[in-house]
């Protein structure tokens, strides 16, 4: 009997520490349940764009990658992304919610699909006695932003005159590859040809007319055909007016004392030097017939043809303020060797707004031989 009792006493103990058993796993697993929705709730999620992919030295921005944001927001700066080199490049951004910062990582991959561009001449026109480098009238630009070799591709010889069908090729190191159709001429003429010069100007001689970018040059290499020129340009006396008033509110006085001089009148000018100086000194002040830049029509002397003018109110004016009408101090101080002419503070040469203010260069002429690459010699 006493024993039975005990029995049902130590089945009853049994059954309490079940329940109590029973009754803990639930709450833990309750508050675990609580836990897990509650980090849940809090958690950001990040939707990246498909296409991670971006070409190199593009723009690009950093958010421009995120296609959505749940449950939170971008707190870091829509900055741009480096994209300067190839590869795999890791980004990160910084996220918030209400709960919670975080950092969240991603990475994109810089390409390069994108071919280089060749620009050159559809038409290349050469003397058959030029020592040329064909690959130097081709500039060629990637975006990649590497040194990019220009190659030529089709037969030719430079001692045969004739056309020839050939083509520029580049390649960037990603493979990507661009080629250029254009007609080499080489022609026996050497009044119509074109060369490089050693600043990679093409210049054009045209009729015996020698341009860079449109500029007429004339120098002591490059002269004029007998007839060429019949007085100063529209361009050249609207340029002389307009700076000739504008000194005239300053109360200088600027008046043209040479112009357009033909080649036969410069010739009989230079020979009356030679006559009174001899040659080697009248070649460093007075052009040879045919290479005098008054032939041009863009040329003209100020004033008194004379070192003084430097001094002046007037030459210090011009040679400060000529360049805003378009026109340069030609035979610039201290370039004797570069123009082959001693300082002509009064000779202007008229070649537009945009060349003078350059050569201008704040005061320190920078002379068109220098700028173009070219010399000024007899031959
Ligand atoms: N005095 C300049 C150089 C000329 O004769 O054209
Ligand atoms: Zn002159």
């Amino acid at each position: 009997m006493k024993k039975v009792r005990r029995n049902k006493k130590s089945k009853k103990k049994i059954i309490t520490i079940i329940s109590v058993v029973l009754v803990l796993i639930i709450i833990i697993i309750g508050i675990i349940l609580f836990v897990v929705n509650k980090i849940n709730s809090s958690k950001i999620n990040v939707i990246l764009k498909d296409d991670l992919e971006v070409e190199i030295n593009s723009k690009v921005k950093l958010l421009s990658f995120i296609d959505k944001i749940e449950n939170g927001e971008v707190v870091s700066e829509d900055v741009e992304v480096d994209t300067s080199s190839l590869g795999t490049k890791s980004l990160e951004i910084e996220l918030k919610n209400k709960d919670k910062k975080e950092t969240y990582k991603f990475d994109i991959n810089v390409v390069d699909t994108t071919a280089p561009v060749i620009e050159a001449e559809d038409n290349i026109t050469i003397n058959i006695d030029d020592e040329v480098d064909l690959v130097k009238y081709a500039t060629v630009s990637d975006n990649s932003k590497e040194d990019i070799k220009v190659e030529i591709e089709g037969d030719y010889d430079l001692d045969k005159a004739g056309k020839y069908n050939l083509k520029y090729v580049a390649k960037d190191s990603s493979g990507n590859e661009v080629s250029y159709d254009f007609i080499l001429n080489i022609v026996e003429d050497p009044n119509n040809r074109s060369f490089v010069t050693s600043k990679g100007f093409v210049a054009k001689v045209v009729d015996g007319v020698t341009y860079i970018d449109g500029v007429l040059i004339v120098n002591k290499t490059y002269s004029l055909p007998e007839e060429y020129g019949s007085g100063l340009t529209i361009n050249t006396t609207n340029a002389f007016n307009s700076m000739q008033k504008d000194a005239s509110k300053e109360g200088l006085n600027l008046y043209i004392s040479s112009g357009y001089r033909s080649y036969y009148t410069q010739k009989t000018l230079y020979n009356n030097y030679v006559a009174r100086d001899g040659v080697a000194n009248a070649d460093t002040y007075s052009a040879r017939a045919g290479h005098s830049e008054h032939q041009t029509g863009l040329a003209f002397d100020l004033n008194t043809i004379d070192e003084s003018f430097a001094n002046t109110k007037e030459g210090k004016w011009v040679s400060n303020n000529c360049y805003k009408y378009g026109l340069i101090l030609r035979y610039p101080k201290g370039k004797d060797n570069i123009t082959g002419y001693m300082y002509e503070s009064w000779h202007l040469r008229y070649v537009g707004v945009e060349l003078a203010t350059k050569l201008y260069n704040n005061g320190n002429w920078i002379t068109l031989e220098e700028y173009y690459g070219i010399d000024s010699k007899y031959s």
